[in-house]
Formats: C-alpha cells, structure tokens, sequence
C-alpha cells in the first residue's frame, strides 16, 4: 500500500521570529516598539533594512527604480534577515505593508518557525492614520495616491494577511495595549526576545 510520503526533515536551526503584518497605518513599526520593551528586546524592521542595505529610503527607491525594483530588495533583505535569524531566541520583526502579501516572502515565512501577527484596522481608518502621519511628518508613502486605490489594495491584501497565526484589531487601542494583548495571545514572556540590534 502506498501511503503519503512524510515531508522531508529540514536540516539544521530554524529561523524564529514573531512577524508582524499588515496594511499601511497598521502599526506595524510603532506597535512593534512597546512590543520589543515590553518582551525585553528590540524589534528589526525591514524597511529600515533596506534602506540601509540600499543606502536610500524607501521613497526614493519607489521615485527613481519603480516598485519592482523595491519588491526585488524587499525579498532580499527578508531572505537575509531571515537566515540571520537561524538560531538563538525569537525576535519580533516588522514588514511593510506589501512584503506578506508576495507570495515568495510569505512561503520564506512559513517555512521557518515563525508566528505571524496580523494588525488589523478598517481601510477608512488606516487611510486616517497615513494621512495623519504625512501631514505631521511632510513625507508621503509611495503608495498613498488616492482613498480609492488605497481602499483597493486593502482589499487585495487583506486576504493574505488573514493568513497570519493571529489577528489583533488596533482601532481604539494604545500601542501598548494592543502589545499587552498580542503578548498574551501568543503566550509570551519577558526576554524570550534577544537583545540587540539597533536600527
Ligand atoms: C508598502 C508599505 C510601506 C513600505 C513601502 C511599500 C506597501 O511600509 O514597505 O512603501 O506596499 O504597502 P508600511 O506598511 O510600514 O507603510
């Protein structure tokens, strides 16, 4: 009789990582910081990542090489970030908007032993926050052209973030609640995080 064959064993340390997910005005970094206290250790981000292994900011990226260009070192710099992390304790790393919704870098994630947190917010309010955001920090995302595209790509996306291990809505929450409740939902304790790298 021929049954299924098992899945090959990986050799070797897994990566382990607590990621967080989700649309623009998400939370993702900001959320990500008290998160990174509260656990004792500091959260990567992967944007920031970029822009230092590409010297530039993201904006810039998206202004002179176009968005395939930045997917491009998007996948990159979550591939090494994610061997990098191939042993030790968990770390709390947090993606940009598009990177979970790539089919490549969300295989690269599950494939490691990685909890995947999804920050949730209606489209109108995450459109809000971006606003907010531009306007006191006099940058805009690349993507922030119009509340109707905005919305669409909501919509594209949100199905792949519903993807994630966990889904913790952030409307109406302090960034430090919302971090208490994820802390809690994912069972975690103080320094289960590494310590370390600055951004
Ligand atoms: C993007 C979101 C941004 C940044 C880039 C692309 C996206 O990150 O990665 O501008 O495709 O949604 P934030 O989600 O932190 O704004």
């Amino acid at each position: 009789m021929h049954g299924r064959e098992p899945a090959p064993r990986r050799r070797g340390p897994r990566t382990r990582a607590i990621v967080l997910i989700g649309f623009m005005g998400a939370g993702k970094s900001r959320g990500g910081r008290p998160l990174g206290e509260q656990l004792g250790g500091a959260i990567v981000d992967l944007d920031k990542r970029i822009e230092g292994r590409a010297g530039r900011k993201v904006q810039e990226i998206f202004r002179d090489s176009g968005e395939s260009a930045f997917r491009h070192a998007e996948h990159a710099a979550l591939k090494e970030l994610l061997m990098e992390l191939r042993s030790g304790a968990e770390r709390i790393v947090a993606l940009g908007g598009g990177a979970f919704a790539q089919t490549r870098n969300a295989r690269l994630i599950e494939a490691g032993d990685v909890r995947t947190v999804f920050l949730d917010a209606g489209a109108e309010e995450l459109w809000r926050r971006c606003r907010q955001q531009a306007e006191q920090q006099g940058s805009e995302r690349p993507l922030l052209s119009s509340r109707g595209s905005f919305r669409e790509l909501y919509e594209t996306r949100r199905p792949h973030y519903l993807k994630a291990s966990f889904r913790q809505e952030t409307g109406g929450q302090t960034v430090d609640e919302i971090a208490a409740k994820v802390i809690q939902a994912l069972g975690l304790g103080r320094r289960r995080v590494r310590r370390g790298e600055k951004q």
